[in-house]
């Protein structure tokens, strides 16, 4: 199963990944993720995205290129992968294909930008282990706190109101194009509608999957 997970911010797409790797028994590559990783190791790398990011820009197409082909050469990606937060351009698209990556489904999870703004700005990771909660929506046992771990939950510096809008501008412009990208190839592709529980939507991709 190689799969990609599209869809605005705060979609869901982190929250969806969970369930459908652990069935597939597949990695989730969030390049988000990635980058995130390398900011917090302080890496060259992260100095270099850390303004960019904190902005709600996107990455160059090379940087997170480069980032992707080397995870994919790892071994546990041999049995299938699932991009949570990539491709977000038709370059990037275009170079899964010119390198051979062949795609079984796309997956959209669409939610309007009002729920979006609604769902980031509550949004509280823990930031060890990337385990995101909402402070409506799907709040910790104890208010702030990790609930497996106890530490101390963050906001992502991205997930203010400002930003937020700024990256639903981005998306709009520069990644929304690969939905009709996707629909005109031979490639499966799925619209999940991603409002309501998360496990009724979990239901609904996984039963696409099956299909
Ligand atoms: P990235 O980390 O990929 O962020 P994103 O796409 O903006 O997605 P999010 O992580 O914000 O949301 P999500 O859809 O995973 O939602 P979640 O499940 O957490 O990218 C960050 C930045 O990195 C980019 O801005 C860019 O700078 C850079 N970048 C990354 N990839 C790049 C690329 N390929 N090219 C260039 N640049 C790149 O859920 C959100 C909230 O809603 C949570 O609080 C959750 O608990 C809650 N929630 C989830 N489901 C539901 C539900 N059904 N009902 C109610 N609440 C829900």
């Amino acid at each position: 199963m190689n799969l990609i997970l599209l869809g605005p911010p705060g979609a869901g797409k982190g929250t969806q990944a969970h369930a459908i790797c652990a069935r597939f028994n597949i990695p989730q590559i969030s390049t988000g993720d990635m980058l995130r990783a390398a900011i917090a190791a302080g890496s060259t790398l992260g100095k270099r995205v850390k303004s960019i990011m904190d902005a709600g820009e996107l990455v160059s197409d090379s940087v997170i290129l480069e980032l992707v082909m080397e995870r994919l050469s790892e071994p546990d990606c041999k049995g299938g992968f699932l991009f949570d937060g990539f491709p977000r351009t038709i370059p990037q698209a275009e170079a899964l294909t010119s390198n051979g990556i062949v795609l079984d489904h796309v997956l959209e999870i669409d939610v309007s930008d009002e729920e979006v703004v609604r769902r980031i700005t509550g949004r509280r990771i823990h930031e060890a282990s990337g385990r995101v909660y909402h402070v409506v929506f799907n709040p910790p046992e104890v208010e702030g706190k990790d609930d497996e771990t106890g530490d101390r939950l963050v906001q992502r510096v991205d997930d203010v109101e400002e930003t937020v809008k700024e990256r639903l501008k981005v998306y709009h412009d520069q990644t929304r194009p690969l939905v009709q990208y996707y629909r005109d190839s031979t490639v499966a592709f799925s619209k999940i509608h991603g409002t309501g529980s998360v496990q009724n939507i979990t239901n609904n991709v996984l039963g696409a999957l099956s299909h």
